[in-house]
């Protein structure tokens, strides 16, 4: 097969992780006989630097055009006093509503070979941790108004939440079909207890379940969620939630993984354009040192292999490559343990390019 991928490294870690990936992906395309052709695309500070703008409209029309899209990440201090509307991250938020990919799925599965690199204890990790967050992303407070007045002498800020009947039910379908082919539990998150929206949510999450008689749908409050999900994250087999919620529960659940780095994310819309990200950010502390952990990134590439080019066993066979580099005792600096040996980014892609075989 042939497939045009869009390819944008951002800043930061960003160009490493991405580097890696797109070797795995040629990889693939010789083991497998398929073509990729990448188009670089200018998205974040880059393209602020460049162009002025964090997401150019070319740009984005690359994006939708391709079948496609592989990201890195965006941001840095060098960016922090650019406006609002023309931040780094405003590019990520316009290629995603651009995109339409309103269904972000973030997986939070612990590696067997990872256990002791969480920082949870071993009697909570042994009971298994294997679910999958299905978050909003192209609604809520980070697309409502953004505004700061002065009134009263002293600036007042404004962040608006909203979300239609109709926003909400799409993604709650896509919380209930991802259950319908795992364990059929479904945890609606939410605020219920304080806001409009969340009643607005929980309300239709219940409409749904009538629907969905075959998943079980419990509710949840984001609080009690942040707390559950390191007292108890065995209970969880598909959490839906709105697009904060699910940022901010996100990266806590990829902690009791082990680390950030090792998390892949899908976002999809109506289309097989999918939007493949890793799901932590530039990482600037750590940034052109050759430390980072790219693993995110390349599970983030085999994600695209299976959910938008239909290529399931090319998809296996790079997340069989990661578990044997796991196996074989390799470590980048973020889930470093005694014992094992240390490497860096680099490395890290040589490594997995080497235990990727065709199956
Ligand atoms: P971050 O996710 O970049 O980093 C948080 C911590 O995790 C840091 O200590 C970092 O070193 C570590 N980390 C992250 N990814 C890692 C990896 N692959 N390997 C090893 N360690 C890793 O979050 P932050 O520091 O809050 O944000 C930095 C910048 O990234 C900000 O400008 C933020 O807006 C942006 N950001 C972008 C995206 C994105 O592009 N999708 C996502 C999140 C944050
Ligand atoms: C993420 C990031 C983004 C988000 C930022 C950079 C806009 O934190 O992908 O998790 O909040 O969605
Ligand atoms: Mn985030």
């Amino acid at each position: 097969m042939t497939k045009n991928i869009a390819v944008i490294r951002g800043d930061g870690i960003g160009p490493e992780i991405v580097n890696e990936a797109l070797r795995v992906l040629d990889k693939i395309a010789e083991l497998y006989g398929h073509t990729f052709h990448y188009t670089d695309v200018d998205m974040g500070g880059c393209a602020i630097d460049k162009w002025g703008d964090p997401l150019p409209q070319e740009m984005l029309d690359k994006c939708v055009a391709s079948d496609s899209v592989l990201l890195g990440a965006v941001g840095g201090d060098k960016w922090n006093d650019v406006p609002g509307p023309k931040r780094p991250e405003k590019g990520l938020l316009r290629l995603r509503a651009g995109m339409g990919v309103y269904s972000n799925n973030r997986p939070a599965k612990i590696w067997p070979q990872l256990s002791d690199a969480s920082p949870l204890k071993k009697s909570i990790v042994e009971k298994g941790i294997d679910f999958i967050i299905v978050r909003e992303l192209i609604g809520g407070i980070y697309f409502g108004e953004h505004k700061t007045d002065d009134a009263d002498g002293q600036p007042v800020a404004t962040d608006i939440m909203k979300y239609s009947e109709a926003e909400i039910e799409r993604i709650g379908r896509i919380g209930f079909e991802t259950a319908r082919k795992r364990n059929h539990r479904l945890c609606s998150v939410e605020k219920s207890n304080v806001l409009d929206t969340s009643r607005l949510w929980k309300k239709v999450m219940h409409r749904l379940a009538e629907e969905y008689t075959d998943v079980e749908l419990t509710d949840m409050l984001v609080d009690n969620c942040a707390m559950q999900i390191v007292k108890n994250p065995a209970q969880f087999d598909v959490i839906v939630t709105e697009n904060m919620f699910g940022d901010i529960l996100s990266d806590e659940a990829s902690m009791i993984t082990g680390s950030i780095g090792m998390i892949p994310s899908s976002s999809l819309g109506a289309t097989s354009c999918g939007l493949y990200e890793p799901i932590h950010g530039s990482a600037p502390d750590i940034a052109g040192q050759d430390l980072a952990n790219p693993i995110g990134t390349i599970l983030s590439a085999a994600m695209m292999l299976r959910y938008s080019f239909d290529m399931a066993k090319e998809a296996d066979a790079v997340e069989h490559a990661v578990s044997k580099y796991l196996d074989a005792g390799y470590r980048t600096a973020d889930i470093m343990e005694d014992g094992m040996t240390k490497v860096g980014c680099k490395k890290c892609g040589d490594l997995i390019l080497e235990y990727l075989t065709k199956e």
